[in-house]
C-alpha cells in the first residue's frame, strides 16, 4: 500500500505501485445530505480514505486541480439527488422552495469558508462570470483606465480587451512577479482616470500570491476599488474575504473545491453593493416589481443572480464543501504546503528542471510550476506525459513552464514519479538538441 505521508525526497526511492489504493471508490449513499464524511475524516489514513472516493484518481496521476478539480463520487450523487428531487415536480412551489434551500445552503457554506456574510455571496457559474459582473458594473468612458496584472488568465484578459474595444478603456499592466513590490507598482500607476484594479489573487502561471491585504488597504485609503480573481484561491490557500479587505473576490467551485463544473461565486463587500450597478439581469433579481417600470433590487448580492439556474450544481458544491470541511481545512492546507515542499525538493534535486513557483514554506501553495530546459516545449511535454504515462499536468504561460497542481489527495510517490519523468523527458530533449 502507498504511504500518504510526504517524506523528504530521495531520487533513489521506489516510485512504483502509484495507483495502488486509488481504485474501489466507496460509493456513499445516493443523495446524501451535505454532511461531513466521519469515516474518512477519522481514518488514520485519511488521505487514502478520501482518495478512494475520487474516481479520477484511479484513472491517472491527477495534477490538474488548478484546471478542473476531480469530484468525489458523493458530489456526483448529491447533484443527482437534487435533480431527482427537482424533477418530482419542477413547478411545485414546495419543491421549488426546497431547491432554493439547497442553493442557500451552498451560499452559506461559501460564506463560512471565506469569512464573508451570506448576503455578500452571489452564486455564479464560474470565476469569469464574477469578473464580468464587476467589470460591466462600471459606466466606462473613453480613456478610463483599468490596472491588471501581467500574469492574468484569459478569463480576465478577454473581458478587459473587450472593454478596450467597446469603450476605449485603457489597460495598464502591473508587474506582479515580486510580491514585495506589488503594492508600490500598483500605486505608482494610479491616475485620476483609474476606475478599477483587477488582479489574480494567486497566479495560475507562477503560483505567486499578491499581498491582497496590504494592497486592499492602500487602495481603500485612496478610494480605489480592488477586484481579486480567486480562481486559484479557496481550496488551495486560506482566504478570508474581510481580512483581505478587497471589494470583490471571484472564485469557482470546480477547481480546488472539487465541486461540479459550472459553479462559482462572487463576493461583494456590503459597502460596495450600491456602487456596483447590475448589468445583465432578469427575474428573481428584484425585491419589488410592477408592469409599468418600477422595481427595487434585492437588498443583497443575490441581486446579481437571475432566471432559472443549475441549482443541482450548487447542491453538489455544498456537498463538496461539507466533505472538505469534514476532512479538516487545517489538515488539507498543511498537507498541500508539505507536498509542494516535497515537489520543490524533487525539482531541486533533478538535473534538468528548475523551480518557477515560490519555494519558501510561507509562500508556496498547491501551484507548483517548474521550468524545463530551452530545448523543450511545455505543451509537448504535457502531451507526452498524458499519452504515455497517464499523468495530467498543465502547460502555463511561459513556453517552458509546466504546472503541477498539488492537492491534498496527491501522493509523494506520484510527485516523485512525475518529476522523475519530466527530468528524463528533459534529458532526452537536451541530448537531442
Ligand atoms: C486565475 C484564473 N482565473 C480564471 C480562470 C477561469 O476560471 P473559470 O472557468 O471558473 O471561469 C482560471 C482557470 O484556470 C484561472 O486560473
Amino acid at each position: 500500500m502507498h504511504s500518504s505521508r510526504p517524506r523528504s525526497f530521495s531520487r533513489r526511492r521506489f516510485v512504483g505501485s502509484l495507483l495502488a489504493g486509488g481504485a474501489g471508490a466507496a460509493v456513499l449513499r445516493a443523495g446524501a445530505a451535505p454532511t461531513a464524511d466521519p469515516a474518512a475524516a477519522a481514518s488514520a489514513d485519511w488521505v487514502g480514505a478520501a482518495r478512494a472516493q475520487i474516481p479520477a484518481l484511479s484513472n491517472c496521476l491527477y495534477f490538474q486541480s488548478g484546471g478542473y478539480g476531480p469530484s468525489p463520487r458523493r458530489v456526483m450523487n448529491a447533484v443527482k439527488a437534487a435533480l431527482d428531487l427537482q424533477n418530482e415536480a419542477p413547478a411545485d412551489p414546495k419543491i421549488n422552495a426546497q431547491i432554493t434551500d439547497l442553493e442557500n445552503d451552498c451560499r452559506n457554506r461559501i460564506a463560512h469558508l471565506t469569512g464573508a456574510d451570506p448576503a455578500e455571496v452571489t452564486l455564479t457559474s464560474n470565476t469569469t462570470t464574477g469578473l464580468n459582473i464587476v467589470l460591466w458594473s462600471i459606466d466606462w468612458r473613453p480613456g478610463d483606465e483599468i490596472l491588471i496584472g501581467d500574469e492574468e488568465h484569459p478569463a480576465m484578459l478577454m473581458p478587459v480587451y473587450n472593454l478596450e474595444r467597446r469603450f476605449g478603456v485603457r489597460r495598464r499592466v502591473v508587474p506582479v512577479g515580486d510580491p514585495t513590490r506589488v503594492v508600490a507598482e500598483v500605486l505608482s500607476r494610479l491616475t485620476p482616470t483609474t476606475r478599477l484594479v483587477a488582479l489574480s489573487h494567486v497566479s495560475r502561471g507562477s503560483g505567486r500570491t499578491v499581498p491582497g491585504r496590504e494592497l486592499a488597504a492602500a487602495l481603500r485609503a485612496r478610494n480605489f476599488r480592488l477586484l481579486l480573481d480567486g480562481a486559484q484561491g479557496p481550496g488551495n490557500v486560506r482566504v478570508n474575504f474581510h481580512e483581505i479587505g478587497c471589494d470583490y473576490y471571484s472564485l469557482c467551485g470546480h477547481k480546488w473545491l472539487l465541486g461540479p463544473k459550472g459553479t462559482g461565486a462572487l463576493l461583494t463587500r456590503r459597502d460596495a453593493l450600491e456602487a456596483t450597478p447590475v448589468s445583465w439581469t432578469g427575474s428573481r433579481a428584484q425585491a419589488t416589481f410592477d408592469e409599468v417600470g418600477n422595481f427595487t433590487w434585492l437588498p443583497d448580492s443575490r441581486r446579481y443572480e437571475f432566471a432559472t439556474r443549475n441549482s443541482a450544481g450548487f447542491a453538489g458544491l455544498a456537498d463538496s464543501l461539507a466533505w472538505l470541511e469534514g476532512l479538516g481545512w487545517d489538515r488539507i492546507h498543511a498537507r498541500i504546503v508539505e507536498l509542494a515542499g516535497f515537489a520543490t525538493q524533487a525539482v531541486q534535486a533533478s538535473k534538468h528542471l528548475t523551480m518557477t513557483s515560490p519555494t519558501a514554506a510561507d509562500a508556496r501553495n498547491g501551484i507548483v510550476v517548474l521550468r524545463l530546459p530551452a530545448a523543450c516545449k511545455a505543451a509537448a511535454a504535457y502531451e507526452t506525459l498524458h499519452q504515455e504515462n497517464r499523468m495530467l499536468l498543465s502547460p502555463v504561460t511561459h513556453p517552458q513552464d509546466i504546472r503541477l497542481s498539488v492537492h491534498f489527495f496527491n501522493l509523494p510517490q506520484e510527485i516523485a514519479a512525475v518529476v522523475d519523468r519530466l527530468d528524463r523527458y528533459a534529458a532526452a530533449a537536451v541530448a537531442k538538441a
